[in-house]
């Protein structure tokens, strides 16, 4: 068995995530089982993102999205399609930055204590088989760069055993 030691990413933002992507596809690569990639994947990005909170995947699933590997609090378990932030970003097919909760209408509150989010949906063959979410405590803590940094990330993550 291989051991794989990741780095904690260091530098500014754009070059942690930079950074990250090698690891995560060294991290993938002869591993087909899908719930230890993701797993791995959310403590992968704990490391590189410190100013998330929560850091998780929920699945597309019989069309709704249902919670899957994740890095955080306790989270809601199924979440509608359409619903909430992760629902539209699944029903829009499109990153979603928000960077005050409270101002977006329909936001599901799994952690009263989160005040702005990412979610990257992660599609395949044009189906999303799932989103990736990221919350802060912080207000405003995700940005374009964040956007820019998790869409490489979202398509090595869609190369995975759906
Ligand atoms: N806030 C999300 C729900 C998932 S939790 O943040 C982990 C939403 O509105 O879709």
């Amino acid at each position: 068995m291989e051991t794989v030691a990741l780095s904690t990413p260091v530098g500014d933002k754009a070059g942690r995530y930079a950074e990250l992507l090698p690891q995560l596809a060294a991290l993938f690569d002869g591993e087909p089982d899908l719930v230890a990639n993701l797993a791995n994947a959310t403590a992968a990005l704990r490391e590189c993102v410190p100013a998330a909170s929560w850091i998780g995947f929920y699945i597309a699933k019989r069309g709704e999205l249902v919670l899957g590997p994740f890095q955080g609090k306790v989270a809601c378990v199924r979440i509608a399609l359409g619903r909430g932030v992760c629902g539209t970003a699944a029903a829009e097919q499109r990153t979603m930055i928000i960077p005050d909760v409270d101002k977006f209408p329909g936001h599901i509150a799994c952690d009263a204590g989160s005040r702005s989010e990412i979610v990257v949906p992660i599609v395949r063959g044009g189906v999303v088989v799932a989103v990736l979410d990221l919350d802060s405590y912080e207000l405003a803590a995700f940005d374009e760069i964040d956007d820019a940094g998790l869409a490489p990330i979202a398509e090595l993550l869609s190369t995975l055993a759906w």
